[in-house]
């Protein structure tokens, strides 16, 4: 299902973007990557989400490639900055970096890759002077669980936070017990990573046994991996950000915007794979 979200800057977005985990580290497989992410593009996944991580930078490399035909203003980058980088020492060197490699003037959002030990209000500060500076234009965090999340909102400027990108899927719903409250009452944005269960071959074999699932999966004569995603694009304040390594498997997945559950068919999905009753941990990857 085609949504917009908003984040609270004003900039709005689509329910479904492109993940880059992994794409860039094997050079035999380089033209069909940047064919799947230029393909991603040209169906309207406008959104791509890359890290100074991803192959220590080759992600980086190969999104700034794949979108040199582009209108830069027409495309919304998120990269990531290392914990470990996220203070005044280092995150300025780390953002430039990230804009050479992907030969950009400005990133649409940089995220806190996950809670690290320099001092919060020290990166928030950072933050803020990159905006100022014009290298970004927003920021986020990821892998923030409640307690993180209530703290960042208790510092200076902590407020301007846009998104916090957590595993999310049909499988591993414990964001759904408290942290999703919170994030929607703070009007932000949750960006889903491993919307279709990433390297987690236990969870998967569940899921692809599941009559129900196949059952859904069969009436909408889809995949199991696009009834995946329509479980996460269709939940609200939420944007998905898949990896796909083809242009054939990002055209399924772009299929999915046509996609629509119905309320019994989410109930049964909730009765085959349920939100734990309490609240756990965040689970990251
Ligand atoms: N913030 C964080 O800490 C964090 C952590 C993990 C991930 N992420 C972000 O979230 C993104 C997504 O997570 P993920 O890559 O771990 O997992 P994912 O998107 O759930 O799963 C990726 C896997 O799904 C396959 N796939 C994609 N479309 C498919 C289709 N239509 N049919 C069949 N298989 C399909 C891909 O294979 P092919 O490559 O063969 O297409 C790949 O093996 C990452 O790429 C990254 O940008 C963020």
């Amino acid at each position: 299902m085609k949504q917009a979200i908003h984040f609270p800057s004003g900039q709005s977005v689509l329910n479904l973007g492109q993940g880059t985990w992994r794409l860039g580290e094997d050079q035999s497989q380089h033209n069909q990557e940047v064919d799947a992410i230029r393909t991603g593009i040209e169906k309207g996944l406008t959104l791509i989400d890359t890290a100074e991580m991803y192959g220590e930078g080759k992600s980086e490399q190969l999104v700034g490639e794949a979108i040199k035909p582009y209108n830069r203003e027409n495309l919304f980058l998120i990269s990531k900055v290392y914990p470990h980088n996220a203070g005044e020492q280092n995150i300025f060197d780390a953002c430039d970096g990230t804009l050479k490699r992907l030969g950009v003037e400005y990133l649409d959002m940089y995220l806190l890759h996950w809670p690290g030990s320099v001092p919060l209000q020290e990166t928030v500060d950072c933050f803020e002077d990159l905006k100022r500076q014009g290298k970004i234009r927003n920021w986020g965090v990821s892998n923030f669980d409640l307690e993180d999340m209530q703290n960042l909102l208790s510092l200076r400027n902590g407020e301007n936070c846009q998104t916090n990108q957590v595993l999310y899927h049909m499988a591993s719903r414990g964001i759904e017990v408290v942290l999703r409250d919170y994030l929607r009452e703070n009007n932000i944005p949750i960006m889903a990573y491993c919307p279709i269960i990433g390297q987690e071959p236990e969870l998967k074999d569940k899921v692809y046994h599941s009559p129900t699932v196949k059952q859904i999966a069969d009436t909408h004569r889809i995949s199991i991996i696009q009834l995946l995603l329509a479980f996460v694009m269709q939940q609200d304040n939420t944007i998905a950000i898949p990896k796909a390594g083809s242009a054939d498997h990002v055209s399924q997945n772009v299929d999915v915007f046509d996609i629509q559950l119905s309320e019994e068919e989410l109930a049964l999905l909730d009765e085959a794979f349920p939100a734990p009753e309490k609240r756990i941990p965040l689970r990251v990857q």
